[in-house]
Protein backbone atom coordinates (compact mmCIF):
# COMPACT_ATOMS: atom_id res chain seq x y z
CA UNK A 1 0.00 0.00 0.00
CA UNK A 2 2.38 2.51 0.90
CA UNK A 3 4.50 1.63 -2.29
CA UNK A 4 1.75 2.62 -4.12
CA UNK A 5 1.32 5.93 -2.57
CA UNK A 6 5.06 6.23 -3.24
CA UNK A 7 4.49 5.63 -6.73
CA UNK A 8 1.55 7.75 -7.36
CA UNK A 9 3.93 10.64 -5.56
CA UNK A 10 5.65 10.63 -8.41
CA UNK A 11 3.60 12.79 -11.04
CA UNK A 12 6.24 12.50 -14.00
CA UNK A 13 6.56 8.58 -14.11
CA UNK A 14 5.43 7.68 -17.54
CA UNK A 15 4.38 4.62 -17.07
CA UNK A 16 7.38 2.63 -17.46
CA UNK A 17 8.18 -0.74 -15.80
CA UNK A 18 10.20 -0.47 -12.63
CA UNK A 19 10.47 -4.16 -12.72
CA UNK A 20 9.93 -4.58 -9.02
CA UNK A 21 9.62 -7.81 -8.28
CA UNK A 22 6.24 -8.49 -6.08
CA UNK A 23 8.66 -8.57 -3.08
CA UNK A 24 9.92 -5.36 -4.14
CA UNK A 25 13.29 -6.20 -3.71
CA UNK A 26 15.19 -4.56 -6.61
CA UNK A 27 17.88 -3.51 -5.39
CA UNK A 28 19.99 -5.29 -2.52
CA UNK A 29 23.32 -6.23 -1.46
CA UNK A 30 24.02 -9.40 -1.68
CA UNK A 31 27.64 -9.49 -0.23
CA UNK A 32 29.65 -7.18 1.48
CA UNK A 33 33.39 -7.35 1.19
CA UNK A 34 36.25 -5.07 3.50
CA UNK A 35 39.16 -5.34 4.05
CA UNK A 36 41.61 -3.27 5.97
CA UNK A 37 38.12 -0.94 7.20
CA UNK A 38 38.17 0.73 10.86
CA UNK A 39 38.24 -2.10 12.41
CA UNK A 40 37.66 -4.73 10.45
CA UNK A 41 40.58 -6.40 9.12
CA UNK A 42 38.68 -8.36 6.22
CA UNK A 43 35.43 -9.59 6.20
CA UNK A 44 33.11 -11.33 3.71
CA UNK A 45 29.10 -10.99 4.39
CA UNK A 46 26.52 -12.72 2.26
CA UNK A 47 22.98 -11.67 2.65
CA UNK A 48 19.93 -12.97 0.43
CA UNK A 49 18.93 -9.54 -0.15
CA UNK A 50 16.25 -9.10 2.40
CA UNK A 51 17.10 -6.00 5.13
CA UNK A 52 20.14 -6.02 7.41
CA UNK A 53 19.80 -5.57 11.06
CA UNK A 54 23.29 -5.49 12.96
CA UNK A 55 23.48 -5.85 16.64
CA UNK A 56 26.14 -5.88 19.20
CA UNK A 57 27.71 -3.71 22.00
CA UNK A 58 28.75 0.22 22.04
CA UNK A 59 32.04 0.01 20.04
CA UNK A 60 31.60 -3.46 18.20
CA UNK A 61 31.64 -2.23 14.39
CA UNK A 62 27.94 -1.93 14.07
CA UNK A 63 27.98 1.66 12.56
CA UNK A 64 31.76 0.72 10.93
CA UNK A 65 30.16 -0.85 8.58
CA UNK A 66 27.12 1.04 7.54
CA UNK A 67 29.78 3.98 6.61
CA UNK A 68 30.94 1.06 4.40
CA UNK A 69 27.76 0.64 2.84
CA UNK A 70 27.47 4.30 2.51
CA UNK A 71 31.15 4.57 0.61
CA UNK A 72 29.43 2.44 -2.91
CA UNK A 73 27.69 5.65 -3.85
CA UNK A 74 29.64 9.32 -4.11
CA UNK A 75 30.91 11.41 -1.86
CA UNK A 76 32.49 10.38 1.87
CA UNK A 77 30.61 8.50 3.47
CA UNK A 78 27.84 8.43 6.12
CA UNK A 79 30.77 9.73 9.04
CA UNK A 80 32.00 12.50 6.35
CA UNK A 81 35.28 11.01 7.71
CA UNK A 82 38.46 12.14 5.80
CA UNK A 83 39.36 8.68 3.61
CA UNK A 84 42.73 8.16 4.95
CA UNK A 85 40.76 7.35 8.68
CA UNK A 86 39.17 4.89 7.35
CA UNK A 87 42.23 2.48 7.34
CA UNK A 88 42.44 0.01 9.98
CA UNK A 89 44.83 0.93 12.62
CA UNK A 90 47.26 -1.45 13.93
CA UNK A 91 50.17 -1.26 15.67
CA UNK A 92 51.50 -4.15 13.71
CA UNK A 93 55.08 -3.01 11.30
CA UNK A 94 53.23 -4.26 8.34
CA UNK A 95 49.99 -1.56 9.15
CA UNK A 96 47.42 -1.48 6.15
CA UNK A 97 48.40 2.02 4.04
CA UNK A 98 45.13 1.63 2.18
CA UNK A 99 41.65 -0.29 3.06
CA UNK A 100 38.83 -1.87 0.14
CA UNK A 101 35.22 -2.22 -0.42
CA UNK A 102 33.57 -4.92 -2.64
CA UNK A 103 30.18 -5.27 -3.02
CA UNK A 104 28.09 -7.97 -5.05
CA UNK A 105 24.69 -6.06 -5.93
CA UNK A 106 21.45 -7.11 -7.20
CA UNK A 107 20.37 -4.46 -9.48
CA UNK A 108 16.50 -5.88 -10.58
CA UNK A 109 17.88 -9.34 -11.39
CA UNK A 110 21.25 -8.20 -12.74
CA UNK A 111 24.01 -8.80 -10.78
CA UNK A 112 26.45 -5.92 -10.34
CA UNK A 113 30.07 -5.80 -8.58
CA UNK A 114 31.50 -2.47 -7.04
CA UNK A 115 34.91 -1.88 -5.64
CA UNK A 116 36.08 1.04 -3.82
CA UNK A 117 39.30 1.38 -2.39
CA UNK A 118 42.07 4.17 -1.23
CA UNK A 119 45.02 3.94 -2.97
CA UNK A 120 48.42 5.57 -1.69
CA UNK A 121 51.17 6.04 -4.59
CA UNK A 122 54.65 6.27 -3.78
CA UNK A 123 54.67 9.91 -2.51
CA UNK A 124 51.96 9.10 -0.10
CA UNK A 125 49.42 10.55 -1.42
CA UNK A 126 46.01 9.43 -1.49
CA UNK A 127 42.90 9.01 -3.78
CA UNK A 128 39.66 7.10 -3.86
CA UNK A 129 39.31 4.65 -6.88
CA UNK A 130 36.12 3.09 -8.15
CA UNK A 131 35.31 0.35 -9.72
CA UNK A 132 31.99 -0.74 -11.90
CA UNK A 133 31.86 -4.45 -13.07
CA UNK A 134 35.50 -4.50 -13.42
CA UNK A 135 35.77 -1.13 -15.01
CA UNK A 136 37.04 2.12 -13.99
CA UNK A 137 33.96 4.43 -12.86
CA UNK A 138 33.82 7.61 -11.86
CA UNK A 139 32.07 8.72 -8.24
CA UNK A 140 28.71 9.72 -10.64
CA UNK A 141 29.07 6.37 -12.19
CA UNK A 142 27.98 4.78 -8.99
CA UNK A 143 26.22 7.61 -7.97
CA UNK A 144 23.88 6.70 -10.91
CA UNK A 145 23.74 3.21 -9.37
CA UNK A 146 23.55 2.95 -5.66
CA UNK A 147 20.96 5.90 -4.16
CA UNK A 148 21.77 5.81 -0.27
CA UNK A 149 19.71 7.81 2.12
CA UNK A 150 20.50 7.08 6.01
CA UNK A 151 19.68 8.95 9.46
CA UNK A 152 22.66 8.97 11.70
CA UNK A 153 22.60 10.21 15.78
CA UNK A 154 24.59 13.55 14.08
CA UNK A 155 21.50 14.30 12.59
CA UNK A 156 19.96 14.77 15.97
CA UNK A 157 21.60 18.42 15.99
CA UNK A 158 20.57 19.44 12.45
CA UNK A 159 17.07 21.46 13.62
CA UNK A 160 19.24 23.12 16.80
CA UNK A 161 22.44 24.12 14.65
CA UNK A 162 22.81 26.19 12.14
CA UNK A 163 21.70 27.09 8.54
CA UNK A 164 24.61 24.65 7.17
CA UNK A 165 23.85 21.89 9.44
CA UNK A 166 20.57 21.98 7.39
CA UNK A 167 21.71 22.29 4.12
CA UNK A 168 24.06 19.76 4.32
CA UNK A 169 21.38 17.41 4.83
CA UNK A 170 19.09 18.79 2.45
CA UNK A 171 21.77 18.56 0.05
CA UNK A 172 22.26 14.77 0.91
CA UNK A 173 18.57 14.17 -0.09
CA UNK A 174 19.05 16.05 -3.30
CA UNK A 175 22.20 14.17 -4.28
CA UNK A 176 20.30 10.73 -4.16
CA UNK A 177 18.11 12.51 -6.79
CA UNK A 178 20.30 13.99 -8.90
CA UNK A 179 24.09 12.83 -8.80
CA UNK A 180 25.82 15.87 -10.76
CA UNK A 181 24.67 17.62 -7.53
CA UNK A 182 27.67 17.51 -5.54
CA UNK A 183 29.96 18.62 -9.04
CA UNK A 184 27.71 21.12 -9.15
CA UNK A 185 28.70 22.26 -5.40
CA UNK A 186 32.32 21.53 -5.70
CA UNK A 187 32.51 23.81 -8.91
CA UNK A 188 30.22 26.62 -7.50
CA UNK A 189 32.42 26.74 -4.06
CA UNK A 190 35.45 26.81 -6.17
CA UNK A 191 34.17 29.86 -8.12
CA UNK A 192 33.32 31.53 -5.21
CA UNK A 193 36.34 31.53 -3.20
CA UNK A 194 38.16 32.47 -6.33
CA UNK A 195 35.55 35.66 -6.82
CA UNK A 196 36.19 36.08 -2.73
CA UNK A 197 39.69 36.33 -3.34
CA UNK A 198 39.54 38.79 -6.79
CA UNK A 199 37.16 41.17 -4.42
CA UNK A 200 39.41 41.17 -1.57
CA UNK A 201 42.84 42.26 -3.53
CA UNK A 202 40.58 45.17 -5.19
CA UNK A 203 40.61 47.28 -7.90
CA UNK A 204 39.74 44.16 -9.57
CA UNK A 205 40.16 43.39 -13.24
CA UNK A 206 36.24 43.52 -14.51
CA UNK A 207 35.55 40.54 -17.18
CA UNK A 208 37.61 38.00 -14.47
CA UNK A 209 35.05 38.74 -12.03
CA UNK A 210 32.43 38.64 -14.43
CA UNK A 211 33.47 35.25 -15.45
CA UNK A 212 34.21 34.29 -12.15
CA UNK A 213 30.08 35.21 -11.53
CA UNK A 214 29.13 33.69 -14.79
CA UNK A 215 30.31 30.27 -13.44
CA UNK A 216 28.77 30.85 -9.53
CA UNK A 217 26.16 31.96 -11.24
CA UNK A 218 25.57 28.76 -13.66
CA UNK A 219 26.28 25.83 -10.74
CA UNK A 220 24.47 27.74 -8.39
CA UNK A 221 21.12 28.10 -10.16
CA UNK A 222 21.31 23.91 -11.74
CA UNK A 223 21.70 23.56 -7.50
CA UNK A 224 18.94 25.66 -6.82
CA UNK A 225 16.77 23.68 -9.49
CA UNK A 226 18.22 20.60 -7.84
CA UNK A 227 17.16 21.56 -4.31
CA UNK A 228 13.45 22.66 -6.12
CA UNK A 229 12.87 19.74 -7.76
CA UNK A 230 13.68 17.27 -4.46
CA UNK A 231 11.71 19.69 -2.14
CA UNK A 232 8.63 19.46 -4.93
CA UNK A 233 9.26 15.47 -4.76
CA UNK A 234 9.59 15.18 -0.82
CA UNK A 235 6.63 17.30 -0.43
CA UNK A 236 4.56 14.88 -2.62
CA UNK A 237 5.91 11.93 -0.98
CA UNK A 238 4.88 13.55 2.65
CA UNK A 239 1.43 14.44 1.40
CA UNK A 240 0.75 10.63 0.16
CA UNK A 241 2.24 9.09 3.36
CA UNK A 242 -0.10 7.72 5.57
CA UNK A 243 -0.37 9.68 8.93
CA UNK A 244 0.35 8.21 11.81
CA UNK A 245 3.87 7.08 14.08
CA UNK A 246 5.84 9.79 12.09
CA UNK A 247 4.91 13.14 11.98
CA UNK A 248 4.18 15.29 8.93
CA UNK A 249 6.85 17.71 7.89
CA UNK A 250 6.18 21.22 5.84
CA UNK A 251 9.30 21.74 4.14
CA UNK A 252 10.29 25.11 2.40
CA UNK A 253 13.44 26.45 1.56
CA UNK A 254 14.59 30.17 2.40
CA UNK A 255 17.00 31.50 -0.21
CA UNK A 256 16.55 33.71 -2.89
CA UNK A 257 17.99 31.69 -5.55
CA UNK A 258 15.47 28.82 -4.81
CA UNK A 259 12.89 31.25 -4.85
CA UNK A 260 13.77 32.43 -8.63
CA UNK A 261 14.49 28.92 -9.12
CA UNK A 262 10.72 27.83 -8.07
CA UNK A 263 9.26 30.47 -9.73
CA UNK A 264 11.45 30.73 -13.29
CA UNK A 265 12.15 26.97 -13.34
CA UNK A 266 15.16 27.33 -16.38
CA UNK A 267 18.49 27.28 -16.27
CA UNK A 268 19.02 30.22 -18.49
CA UNK A 269 16.83 32.43 -16.47
CA UNK A 270 18.05 31.54 -12.84
CA UNK A 271 21.68 31.76 -14.43
CA UNK A 272 20.74 35.35 -15.44
CA UNK A 273 18.96 36.48 -12.54
CA UNK A 274 21.81 35.21 -10.27
CA UNK A 275 24.65 36.70 -12.27
CA UNK A 276 23.25 40.16 -11.55
CA UNK A 277 22.61 39.75 -8.05
CA UNK A 278 26.59 39.11 -7.65
CA UNK A 279 26.92 42.03 -10.10
CA UNK A 280 25.34 44.45 -8.13
CA UNK A 281 26.56 43.15 -4.95
CA UNK A 282 30.33 43.04 -5.39
CA UNK A 283 31.31 46.40 -3.81
CA UNK A 284 28.80 45.05 -0.65
CA UNK A 285 30.61 41.68 -0.64
CA UNK A 286 34.49 42.95 -1.33
CA UNK A 287 33.16 44.67 2.30
CA UNK A 288 31.39 41.84 3.59
CA UNK A 289 35.00 39.82 2.48
CA UNK A 290 32.23 37.16 1.05
CA UNK A 291 29.49 36.58 -1.11
CA UNK A 292 26.11 37.66 0.59
CA UNK A 293 24.14 36.53 -1.74
CA UNK A 294 24.13 32.75 -3.13
CA UNK A 295 22.99 29.44 -2.83
CA UNK A 296 25.70 28.47 -0.56
CA UNK A 297 23.34 30.49 2.04
CA UNK A 298 19.82 28.68 1.60
CA UNK A 299 18.36 27.27 4.98
CA UNK A 300 15.82 24.49 5.06
CA UNK A 301 12.81 25.21 7.36
CA UNK A 302 10.91 22.54 8.83
CA UNK A 303 7.48 22.29 10.89
CA UNK A 304 5.61 19.83 12.34
CA UNK A 305 2.86 19.64 10.59
CA UNK A 306 0.33 18.21 13.55
CA UNK A 307 1.66 20.66 15.71
CA UNK A 308 2.22 23.82 13.69
CA UNK A 309 5.71 24.43 15.42
CA UNK A 310 9.05 24.96 14.05
CA UNK A 311 10.98 21.70 14.73
CA UNK A 312 13.69 23.31 16.62
CA UNK A 313 10.88 23.88 18.89
CA UNK A 314 9.88 20.53 19.03
CA UNK A 315 10.78 17.78 21.96
CA UNK A 316 13.82 15.64 20.81
CA UNK A 317 11.76 13.10 20.73
CA UNK A 318 9.40 14.66 18.15
CA UNK A 319 12.54 16.11 16.30
CA UNK A 320 13.57 12.31 15.65
CA UNK A 321 10.66 10.86 14.81
CA UNK A 322 10.10 14.04 12.40
CA UNK A 323 13.19 13.30 10.89
CA UNK A 324 12.22 9.81 10.29
CA UNK A 325 9.78 10.55 8.96
CA UNK A 326 11.84 13.13 6.41
CA UNK A 327 14.15 10.14 5.03
CA UNK A 328 11.37 7.97 4.57
CA UNK A 329 9.68 10.49 2.97
CA UNK A 330 12.74 10.93 0.18
CA UNK A 331 13.11 6.91 0.26
CA UNK A 332 9.65 7.30 -1.30
CA UNK A 333 10.03 9.60 -3.77
CA UNK A 334 13.08 8.40 -4.79
CA UNK A 335 11.11 4.82 -4.98
CA UNK A 336 9.99 3.99 -8.78
CA UNK A 337 11.49 6.72 -9.99
CA UNK A 338 12.23 5.35 -13.36
CA UNK A 339 16.13 6.04 -14.18
CA UNK A 340 16.95 4.41 -10.37
CA UNK A 341 17.20 1.41 -8.47
CA UNK A 342 15.30 1.64 -5.58
CA UNK A 343 17.21 3.36 -2.79
CA UNK A 344 19.06 1.86 0.28
CA UNK A 345 18.24 3.17 3.16
CA UNK A 346 20.78 2.82 6.34
CA UNK A 347 19.16 3.94 9.92
CA UNK A 348 21.81 4.44 12.46
CA UNK A 349 20.93 4.07 16.08
CA UNK A 350 17.17 4.87 15.08
CA UNK A 351 15.24 2.31 16.54
CA UNK A 352 16.15 2.66 20.02
CA UNK A 353 14.51 5.25 20.54
CA UNK A 354 11.42 4.35 19.40
CA UNK A 355 8.62 2.86 21.41
CA UNK A 356 7.21 -0.75 20.38
CA UNK A 357 4.64 0.52 18.30
CA UNK A 358 6.46 3.18 16.02
CA UNK A 359 9.29 0.66 15.44
CA UNK A 360 7.18 -1.59 14.08
CA UNK A 361 5.47 1.60 12.07
CA UNK A 362 8.57 1.93 11.01
CA UNK A 363 9.42 -2.26 9.76
CA UNK A 364 6.69 -2.15 7.82
CA UNK A 365 7.40 0.91 6.40
CA UNK A 366 10.53 -0.07 4.82
CA UNK A 367 8.97 -3.51 4.12
CA UNK A 368 6.60 -1.69 1.89
CA UNK A 369 9.33 0.61 0.50
CA UNK A 370 10.73 -2.70 -1.59
CA UNK A 371 14.83 -1.35 -0.96
CA UNK A 372 17.00 -2.83 1.50
CA UNK A 373 17.15 -1.41 4.90
CA UNK A 374 20.47 -1.18 7.24
CA UNK A 375 19.54 -0.78 10.67
CA UNK A 376 21.98 -0.97 13.80
CA UNK A 377 20.64 -1.42 17.73
CA UNK A 378 22.63 -2.98 20.92
CA UNK A 379 20.41 -4.92 21.10
CA UNK A 380 18.45 -8.20 18.74
CA UNK A 381 15.14 -7.56 20.24
CA UNK A 382 14.89 -4.61 18.58
CA UNK A 383 13.95 -6.21 15.82
CA UNK A 384 12.13 -8.65 16.62
CA UNK A 385 8.52 -6.92 15.10
CA UNK A 386 10.66 -7.60 11.37
CA UNK A 387 9.69 -10.96 11.48
CA UNK A 388 11.19 -12.74 8.77
CA UNK A 389 11.61 -10.14 6.43
CA UNK A 390 15.19 -9.13 7.65
CA UNK A 391 18.43 -10.88 8.36
CA UNK A 392 20.03 -10.41 11.30
CA UNK A 393 23.60 -9.98 12.45
CA UNK A 394 25.59 -10.06 15.86
CA UNK A 395 28.79 -7.90 15.46
CA UNK A 396 31.48 -8.22 17.73
CA UNK A 397 35.07 -6.67 17.65
CA UNK A 398 35.14 -6.48 13.60
CA UNK A 399 33.29 -9.76 13.36
CA UNK A 400 30.07 -10.66 11.86
CA UNK A 401 28.30 -13.59 12.21
CA UNK A 402 24.14 -14.48 11.20
CA UNK A 403 21.88 -14.44 14.53
N1 LIG B 1 40.54 3.43 11.50
C1 LIG B 1 40.21 2.61 12.52
N2 LIG B 1 40.97 1.53 12.78
C2 LIG B 1 40.64 0.67 13.77
N3 LIG B 1 39.57 0.83 14.55
C3 LIG B 1 38.79 1.90 14.33
C4 LIG B 1 39.05 2.83 13.31
N4 LIG B 1 38.10 3.77 13.32
C5 LIG B 1 37.26 3.45 14.33
N5 LIG B 1 37.67 2.33 14.94
C6 LIG B 1 37.04 1.62 16.05
O1 LIG B 1 35.91 0.95 15.62
C7 LIG B 1 35.14 0.61 16.77
C8 LIG B 1 33.70 0.42 16.41
O2 LIG B 1 33.10 1.61 16.00
P1 LIG B 1 31.56 1.70 15.61
O3 LIG B 1 31.29 0.98 14.36
O4 LIG B 1 31.24 3.14 15.64
O5 LIG B 1 30.85 0.95 16.81
P2 LIG B 1 29.31 0.69 17.06
O6 LIG B 1 29.14 -0.80 16.97
O7 LIG B 1 29.05 1.18 18.45
O8 LIG B 1 28.53 1.41 16.05
C9 LIG B 1 35.46 1.68 17.81
O9 LIG B 1 36.02 1.05 18.92
C10 LIG B 1 36.53 2.54 17.12
O10 LIG B 1 37.57 2.89 18.00
MG1 LIG C 1 27.36 3.09 16.28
Amino acid sequence: MARAAGRKADGERDGETVGAPSDGRVFSIRRLGLMSFRNYAGLSLRLDGRHVCLHGANGAGKTNLIEAVSMLGPGKGLRGAALPDLVRASRDADRPSGWAISADIDDGGHARKINVALEVDDVGRTKRSSQLDGAAASQSDLAELVRIVWLTPAMDRVFAGGPGDRRRFFDRQVLAHTPSHGQAATRYEAAMRDRNALLERGGADASWLTALEARMAEFGAQMALNRVDTLRRMRAAIDTRPDGAFPKADLELEGRIEQIAADAGDLTAVTEAFAGLLRSGRSRDAAAGRALEGVHRTDLSVVHRPKGLPAAQCSTGEQKALLIGLILANAHALFGRDFAPNPLVLLDEAAAHLDSDRRAALYDELSALGGQAWLTGTDRGLFDAFGARAQRFEVSAGEVRES
